[in-house]
């Protein structure tokens, strides 16, 4: 398997107000810049008031901006929605894609985060595809049917439109997000290699090249040991990524 670039994405969810995102982005553009030879993408995925103040603030740094959710249609009668082209006029490359605070709390189904995947990429954003079990499955012993159903019900068709360049998946166990749970690392082990081999099947050898992240409950004391498993390569993070500190030794972490 390739030794791929890894990433390192803050899902700031529905938190900052204007003035404190600023302080955050410049406390981890100021860390990032100091960092020599850092060996890690960064990505933040702010609110979407806040993508273009974000992009402007950003203009000069490799840290690439994401969005946390897309509208499938390019524009007309939807309110509230935004567009994927909306989110690249104001400065996105990413957008998330099924997180599962959207599947579950807001009754997403993977035919509509399919719809999304497919406007996304007509707006050449990367997606970040969210995938997860919820605890009653995991106990039932459902995981791998449950990812590969959210899988096979998120993808385009076409399965050769899925690219490394395009597409990246985040395995985020319902449970463990946001509750300080996290799967042993026997358990991300066995998973992750588990998607890597479907995904393989699925969409062909250009799945060895896509990123799979690991999302729910990171933080700076267990990014080092779930960073080094086999077919992590890098990391979703919620709460995490809202403190400074925390989310800077995490870039750290995956810069070694
Ligand atoms: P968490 O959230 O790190 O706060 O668990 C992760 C996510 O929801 O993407």
């Amino acid at each position: 398997m390739e030794n791929m670039r890894r990433l390192i994405a803050g899902n700031w969810k529905m938190n900052n107000l204007a003035a404190r995102a600023e302080q955050l982005v410049q406390a981890i553009d100021n860390h990032s810049k100091s960092i020599i030879n850092n060996k890690c993408d960064l990505l933040i995925c702010p609110s979407a008031n806040l993508l273009q103040m974000i992009s402007k603030q950003l203009v000069n740094s490799p840290i690439m901006i994401g969005a946390q959710d897309c509208h499938f249609e390019e524009k007309g009668a939807f309110t509230g929605e935004i567009s994927a082209k909306m989110l690249v006029d104001v400065g996105a490359s990413y957008v998330l894609l099924g997180h599962s605070e959207r599947r579950h709390g807001l009754f997403e189904t993977d035919n509509v985060v399919r719809a999304k995947v497919k406007a996304a990429h007509k707006e050449s954003l990367i997606t970040i595809i969210c995938v997860g079990e919820t605890d009653i499955q995991k106990e039932n012993g459902e995981t791998l049917n449950i990812l590969e159903s959210q899988i096979n019900g998120s993808l385009p068709e076409a399965k050769d439109k899925i690219k490394s360049s395009n597409t990246i998946f985040a395995y985020e166990p319902v449970w463990a997000i946001g509750t300080g749970k996290t799967p042993t690392l026997t358990e991300i082990t066995e998973v992750h290699g588990q998607l890597r081999n479907f995904l393989i099947k699925e969409i062909g050898p250009e799945a060895s090249r896509l990123r799979l992240l690991y999302g729910g409950s990171m933080n700076a004391k267990n990014a080092l040991s779930i960073l080094n498993i086999d077919n992590v390569d890098g990391g979703l993070i919620g709460g995490a990524s809202l403190i400074e500190d925390e989310f800077c030794k995490i870039i750290d972490i995956a810069s070694e």
